[in-house]
């Protein structure tokens, strides 16, 4: 079985060495009622339930009807990570997302209208799927350093939006959702350690925009379009590097880590991770069956759901580890804190 530290460290961060250590307090989330069935799918493009399960792992994902945007998801989810921390009010607000109500004003400002928080900084990161975790990095250094006390940490995405449901390789993938956490200081536990980065020469595997043809030509609608083999492969290295500078930073083995929450894109790079690392598949956290991937918000509504189920126990050794368009990837080892109120 291989040790993590023997792969290649491709990303910048470290051990947590911050003055205080930052913990979550509680979750919360948000799915959208509309569903989307691979037999919907049938219907739509020449696919079939059985190719979308084997290749993907996907049952269903979620939908925003109509004048459900981001930012309801993403205050919904807010709100009840806030309920269950027990507080009124946080200390700034940041929202993971690539599929913003709008471009003006952020996505995180809406949020903040909604919950009515006035006078805190908030703003929006765009990392696509490791949104959530570049928002733990910041959590890390911004409560770490005493600059903040508290802050909602949201990723929310409406990708439903951007697909072009007449390509089958991309429209089986996406859905709809909000996952929120409120992160502060804490006494025992928290992150032990972060690790982020981005490659922009990667740009060309995952965009918003036109087909490209073999040519190089552009044509067609707008969509979400995807190079899937090159990404499958590229995600399954990275998270994997990942783990393993998380560990030899936090000074665990694989073995230590009771649970894992990945970006969850496709339940085949999940599995071939976990082989990969030597943890076994049953300490990953998995419901891309009935989400599809929702790119920032994947992380947090797993981690909502892990904390929900009892699946997340005082003292865990939990890695969280994204990667997404950009490309961008990262991750964060954390001894969880207390389970949330609830
Ligand atoms: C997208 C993905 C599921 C495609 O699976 P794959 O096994 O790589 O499939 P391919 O793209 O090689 O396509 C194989 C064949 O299936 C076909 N196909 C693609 N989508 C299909 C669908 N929905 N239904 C049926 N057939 C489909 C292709 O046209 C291709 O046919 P061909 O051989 O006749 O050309 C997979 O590559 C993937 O998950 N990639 C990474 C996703 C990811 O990591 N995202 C992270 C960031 S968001």
């Amino acid at each position: 079985m291989p040790s993590v530290s023997t792969f290649p460290d491709t990303t910048a961060g470290g051990a947590a060495t911050p003055a205080r250590l930052a913990g979550i307090l509680a979750t919360g989330s948000c799915v959208p009622d509309g569903v989307i069935s691979n037999a919907d799918l049938e219907q739509l493009v020449e696919t079939s339930d059985a190719w979308i399960l084997e290749r993907t792992g996907i049952s269903q994902r979620h939908k925003v009807g109509a004048g459900v945007t981001t930012s309801v998801l993403a205050a919904a989810a807010g709100r009840m990570a806030m309920e269950r921390a027990g507080v009124e009010t946080v200390d700034a607000i940041i929202v993971a997302t690539c599929t913003p109500d709008t471009f003006v004003p952020s996505t995180a400002c809406l949020v903040q209208r909604r919950l009515n928080l006035p006078g805190i900084p908030a703003f929006d990161v765009n990392a696509a799927c490791s949104g959530f975790v570049y928002g733990l990095a910041l959590a890390n250094s911004l409560i770490g350093q005493g600059a903040i006390n508290s802050l909602l940490l949201i990723g929310a995405e409406s990708l439903t939006q951007l697909v072009d449901y007449t390509d089958r390789s991309t429209c089986v993938l996406f859905g709809d959702g909000a996952g929120a956490a409120v992160l502060g200081p804490v006494a025992s536990g928290g992150m032990r350690a972060v690790r982020w980065a981005a490659d922009g020469g990667g740009s060309d595997l995952i965009y918003h925009g036109p087909k490209a043809g073999e040519d190089g030509a552009m044509s067609g609608p707008d969509g979400l379009r995807m190079l899937g083999k090159g990404t499958f492969r590229l995600a399954v290295e990275r998270m994997i590097e990942t783990v393993g500078a998380l560990c030899a930073d936090a000074g665990w083995s694989p073995d230590d880590i009771d649970v894992v929450i990945p970006h969850q894109a496709n339940l085949r790079i999940i599995e071939a991770v976990s082989k990969r690392i030597g943890v076994p598949l049953s300490r990953f956290m998995v419901n891309i069956d009935r989400m599809g991937n929702t790119s920032a918000a994947s992380i947090p509504i797993a981690m909502d759901e892990a904390a929900s189920t009892g699946r997340l126990r005082d003292s865990d050794r939990v890695i969280f580890v994204g990667f997404g368009a950009g490309i961008t990837w990262g991750g964060a080892a954390m001894e969880w804190t207390r389970p949330a109120s609830r």
